[in-house]
Parts: structure tokens; sequence; C-alpha cells
């Protein structure tokens, strides 16, 4: 016999599951390609990358597939529609998982999702957008996760470093907006940071501010010691010289008072000499401590109460510069349930990623040992080395792209 207790809990969880408000989701199974547009963004220039509809070399399903960016210095960009909607007065959660088959060492994993009206056919990286959200790896300075929110007009990044995974394995990325305005960031279902949109993005000017009108009285005592007005200065301090003849020096034998002139002796800093006289300092009993002008309301904050609305949100995409390729993603969500989220994350990333692991391990092996095996191999694996060394060439084209990506963002700010 069932517990009555459990199991009207457990009807309560599907209950719960049941009414959430699904906006996208997306498994890349049979017919993903219907609801997904790959842009021209970059084609004339040949520098267009095709998406692969693959599992990747290892996997903990090998009919679980997703897309993965399949060629080396190549934009990637592909976006998918949805019936558009507002957040307003609901949580608004963005979940994807990525895996970076190729040892990232510089690229994007992230997505984004986009309001109003796109033409798909021409997404890219200047078509505007609402939230970016994912990892971003470049060299060993770079490992975050970023999540820059769109807000009137201008991108903001947030201002809490967030480390992202940077193994070679599906991880299950999720951002949480909630309508009290704060959110969450979480990688595998366990949160990583959380907080308010007021503090972590500067999205609307400080709440407070120093006193731009206030000034330090004049006569704010502010020097926390002062020469001792007591000490006075020893009798005969001045008349101490402060360099001595050498008691050791001796008149040269050859020394000729005549044609060299009168010897004196070579002089050397006086032991007793101390440098001018100064009184010692002491606590000033009137110290006020240092000035601070006092923090005011700020005049030109205005409150918004939809912070955290995007009235629009219509699209899901992904917009990319890829040095390697190798990077996959699958099980896109949109929803307004965290709950959901973690139960979708949990039915796909979940259940496969022991085996995912176990194949990994397993390929790892078994190049190694094909490395081992064939001395050819190992001349390949040091061409593989030199490419690396390309590759990092062309990371500093990377750096330059995003740098200049956020050198907009900053722009805008
Ligand atoms: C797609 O991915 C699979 C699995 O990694 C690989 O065997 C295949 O060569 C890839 N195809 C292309 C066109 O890159
Ligand atoms: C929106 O941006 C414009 C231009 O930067 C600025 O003048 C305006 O005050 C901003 N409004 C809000 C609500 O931040």
């Amino acid at each position: 016999m069932a517990n009555p207790k459990i199991l009207s809990l457990i009807l309560f969880s599907l209950f719960a599951i049941a009414s959430a408000k699904v906006f996208f989701e997306e498994r890349f199974e049979d017919g993903w390609e219907n609801s997904w547009v790959v842009s021209d963004w970059k084609k004339d220039e040949n520098t267009a990358g095709v998406w692969n509809y693959t599992s990747g070399k290892w996997n903990g399903d090998p009919n679980d597939k997703g897309i993965q960016t399949s060629e080396d210095y190549r934009f990637y960009a592909i976006s998918a529609e949805f019936p558009k909607f507002s957040n307003k007065d609901q949580t608004l959660v963005f979940q994807f998982s990525v895996k970076h088959e190729q040892k990232l060492d510089c690229g994007g994993g992230y997505m984004k999702l986009l309001s109003g009206e796109v033409d798909q056919k021409k997404f890219g990286g200047d078509t505007p957008y609402s939230i970016m959200f994912g990892p971003d790896i470049c060299g060993y300075s770079t490992k975050k996760v970023h999540a820059i929110l769109n807000y009137n007009e201008t991108n903001h990044l947030i201002k809490k470093e967030v480390p992202c995974e940077t193994d070679q394995l599906s991880h299950v990325y999720t951002f949480i907006i909630r309508p009290d305005a704060t959110y969450s960031i979480l990688i595998d279902n366990v949160e990583k940071q959380t907080g308010s949109l007021y503090a972590d993005w500067d999205l609307l000017p400080p709440k407070t501010i120093k006193d731009p009108e206030a000034k330090k009285p004049e006569d704010w005592d502010d020097k926390e010691y002062i020469p001792d007005p007591e000490d006075k200065k020893p009798e005969g301090y001045d008349d101490i010289p402060k360099e001595l003849p050498d008691p050791e020096a001796k008149k040269p034998e050859d020394w000729d008072d005549e044609e060299d002139g009168e010897w004196t002796a070579p002089t050397i800093p006086n032991p007793e000499y101390k440098g001018p006289w100064k009184p010692k300092k002491i606590k000033n009993p009137n110290y006020q401590g240092k000035w601070k002008a006092p923090i005011i309301d700020n005049p030109d904050f205005k409150d918004d109460p939809e912070l955290y609305v995007y009235p629009d949100l219509r699209y899901v995409g992904i917009e990319l510069w890829q040095v390697k390729s190798g990077t996959l993603f699958d099980n896109v969500l949109v929803c307004d349930d965290p709950e959901y989220a973690k139960q979708m994350a949990e039915e796909t990333w979940g259940k496969q990623k022991d085996a995912e692991k176990a194949a990994f391990e397993e390929a790892e092996k078994k190049s190694d040992e094909e490395s081992k095996e064939d001395p050819a191999d190992s001349d390949a694996e040091e061409e593989d080395e030199a490419g690396d060394a390309e590759g990092e060439d062309s990371d500093s084209e990377t750096k330059a792209d995003t740098a200049e990506d956020e050198d907009e963002v900053h722009d805008e700010l």
C-alpha cells in the first residue's frame, strides 16, 4: 500500500510539473531542422561553419544527438523561433547543455535569447539580443559564465565572477530570473551564483551616492599624529657634526705639503649624528577621523519595478566564433519553472553523465595507446602541437574579436 502522504507528494509534484509553462524545448530529435534556421551570416566570406547533427565522439547515448560545430576557424549562427511571450510576473528559466569535445582553448559556448523581429537568415554577431548566457573560455585568464542582460538598449555584463566547467564533458547551464529581480546561475543543477539584478549588474544608476556638494569643513582635523609640543630639542644637538675626520687615516709618506697642499684626513660619517632634530610624534587628541562625504539618495536613480522584464522574447540563438570546433549543444529549454528544468536536466544529462564519462575515458585511453603503438602517430601528435601553436595565434584574433565585442558593450555603457 502506498503511503498516502508520499502519494500526494508525487501527485503534487506531477501537478507542479504539469503546470509548468514551456515556451521552448529542443532535444534535437528527428525533424529538429524544421524549427531552426541556419543564418547566411559570413557565408559570402566563406567563413560560415557547418553544424554537425551528432551525439559526438563520446556520449551516454549514441541516439541522443545535438548540434556540434564541425569546422575550425569558422563563425556559427543558428536560431529558432517560439511564440513570443513576456516574462512579466513570472520566472524565466533559460537552460541548455554544452560539451566542448575539442579541449576548447579559446571560444564561447553560450546561447542568446532575442526579442522582437529578427531576420533569422541574417542573424549574426551584430544582431541585438536580450540575454546572453553560457560558458566562455580563452587561455588561462577567461574561464567564466557570461550572463549579459540588455537593458535600455545597453548590454550589461554580470559583475560577479562565475567560473565555468573546462573539461570535455557535457554540462548543463541554467539561468533563472525571478519577478522579485533576483537571479540564480546553476551548473549541473548546482547553484553557483545568486543575488539581485540591482546589485550584480549596473542596469540602473546607483541608488545612493556620495553627496557631490559636500565639502570637508575647514577645521576638520584628519591628522592622526602630531608633533609632541612637549618635546624639546636637546641642548647642543645642532653642534653634533655630520662627519668626522677618519681617526685611522694617516698622512701618506710621500705627501709633500708644498706641492700637494696641507694634508687633511678624509671624513667618515659620525655615528652620533642623527639628522636634523624632529620632535617625536604623538596621537592627535583632536583627531576626527578621515572625512567622508555623506551618502545621499541619488537624484538620477529611478526605480524600475520591471527591471527583470523582457516583454517580447521570441528567439533562441547560438552565435559563435570558434578557432577549434567541437562544441555540442543539446536540450535547450525556455520555461517558467526551475523544477521542470531541473527534472529535464536529470532526465537527459543526469542519466547519461556516467556513461559519457566512461566513454570519454575509453576514448582517451585508445588515443593514448594508438600514439604509443604507431610512431607515425607521435609525429602526428607533434604536428598537432604545431597546429595548437597556430591555433593560439588565431586566439589573439579571437581575443581581439571578443575585446571588440566587449568594447561595443562598454561603448554602450
Ligand atoms: C560529425 O560527428 C561525428 C561524430 O563525432 C563524426 O564521426 C563525423 O565525421 C562528423 N561529421 C562532420 C561532417 O564533421
Ligand atoms: C536609457 O538610456 C538613455 C541613453 O543612454 C538615457 O538617457 C536614459 O536615462 C536611460 N534610461 C534609463 C531608465 O536608464
